[in-house]
């Protein structure tokens, strides 16, 4: 296995912002492969929501888990047209249980850079007591595996709305925070406040392949040296008050970094700029 990065997220001391995981408890291992797909710009863990398992994508900037729905509809992103369940490409789709409980006056609504993901917001037997968003709508395109995503960021990007009726154009504003699945195992005692990732670049031209690894509370199986970098998670500066909840909060999963190198470092064509800025850990491409 060729190791390109290395990802340590270690989270800041509040309870709150702790960010942890683990995808099944009967499951011994905390260690979960990673699946990459779409030639390495995704990467997707194995997760069973009431014993049925999905690939979902992995992404540290959202906090939203969810699954499209056995009758779901896909929605051409670029027309707005509805359009064939097989234009979606998900790998799988979810057979609602008749005994599901769902959450009572909420929608999920998530907006993502490539298209929205709409439908009820239900509990499910993911990780205990998680709550699992059930998409009967959605624009965003999968890739013959993957079916929905697992949001593994902070509290203050989840996306059940009020109401059952959505207006798309306040998605960002209009939330009802609940604990992501990440936070409610914390908040269990069933997993550390940290995971890890260890992606992996595909071989060339291949569509998918092992990904990698996500460690939950736990270092991923690959070699590594012990000096690290070591960033505290901050609060993202100059983002407009209605999407931080008019507070001083972690939303995004922001770090400052210190500068960039381009070029061959030993050779004195290389450039180094030291000018901090913020950078957000996006392990998504949605
Ligand atoms: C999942 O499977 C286990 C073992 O077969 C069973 O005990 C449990 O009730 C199942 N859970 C759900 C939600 O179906
Ligand atoms: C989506 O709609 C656009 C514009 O009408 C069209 O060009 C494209 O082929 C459609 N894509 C799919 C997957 O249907
Ligand atoms: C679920 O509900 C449908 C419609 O009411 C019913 O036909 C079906 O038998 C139920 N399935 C189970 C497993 O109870
Ligand atoms: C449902 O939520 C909406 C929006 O917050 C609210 O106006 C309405 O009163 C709620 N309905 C019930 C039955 O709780
Ligand atoms: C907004 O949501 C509705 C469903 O509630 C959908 O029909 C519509 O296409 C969405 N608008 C956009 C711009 O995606
Ligand atoms: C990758 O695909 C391109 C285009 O099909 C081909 O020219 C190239 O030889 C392939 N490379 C490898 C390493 O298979
Ligand atoms: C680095 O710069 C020196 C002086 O400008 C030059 O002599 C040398 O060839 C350069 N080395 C490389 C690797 O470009
Ligand atoms: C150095 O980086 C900062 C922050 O990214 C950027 O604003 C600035 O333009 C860069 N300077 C140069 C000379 O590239």
């Amino acid at each position: 296995m060729r190791l390109v990065a290395l990802l340590p997220v270690l989270t800041s001391a509040s309870l709150d912002s702790r960010t942890v995981l683990s995808l099944n408890r009967r499951q011994q291992s905390k260690i979960k492969p990673i699946t990459l797909t779409k030639f390495g710009v995704t990467f997707e863990a194995e997760v069973q929501v009431n014993n049925r398992t999905f690939f979902l994508i992995s992404d540290t900037d959202s906090s939203d888990l969810w699954v499209p729905v056995a009758d779901f509809q896909c929605v051409n992103s670029t027309s707005g047209q509805d359009v064939s369940q097989e234009e979606c490409q998900f790998g799988g789709t979810y057979q609602v249980p008749n005994s599901t409980e769902y959450v009572a006056n909420q929608t999920l609504g998530v907006q993502y850079g490539t298209g929205l993901a709409l439908g009820k917001v239900a509990y499910a037997d993911v990780t205990l007591n998680g709550k699992v968003g059930l998409v009967d709508r959605t624009d965003d395109l999968g890739d013959g595996i993957g079916s929905g995503v697992l949001g593994l960021g902070f509290p203050a990007l989840t996306s059940a709305h009020p109401g059952t009726e959505l207006d798309n154009n306040t998605l960002p504003v209009n939330r009802v925070p609940y604990d992501p699945v990440s936070v409610s195992m914390y908040k269990q005692g069933l997993v550390e406040s940290w995971y890890s990732f260890a992606i992996e670049r595909p071989p060339k031209n291949a569509t998918s392949g092992p990904g990698g690894w996500l460690g939950l509370g736990e270092m991923p199986p690959v070699a590594h040296p012990d000096d690290w970098a070591i960033k505290p998670i901050e609060v993202t500066d100059g983002l407009p008050d209605e999407l931080t909840g008019w507070k001083r909060q972690i939303t995004p999963m922001t770090l400052s970094v210190d500068g960039v190198t381009w070029g061959n470092p030993s050779s004195n064509s290389s450039v180094t700029n030291s000018t901090t800025f913020q950078a957000v850990v996006d392990t998504g491409t949605l």
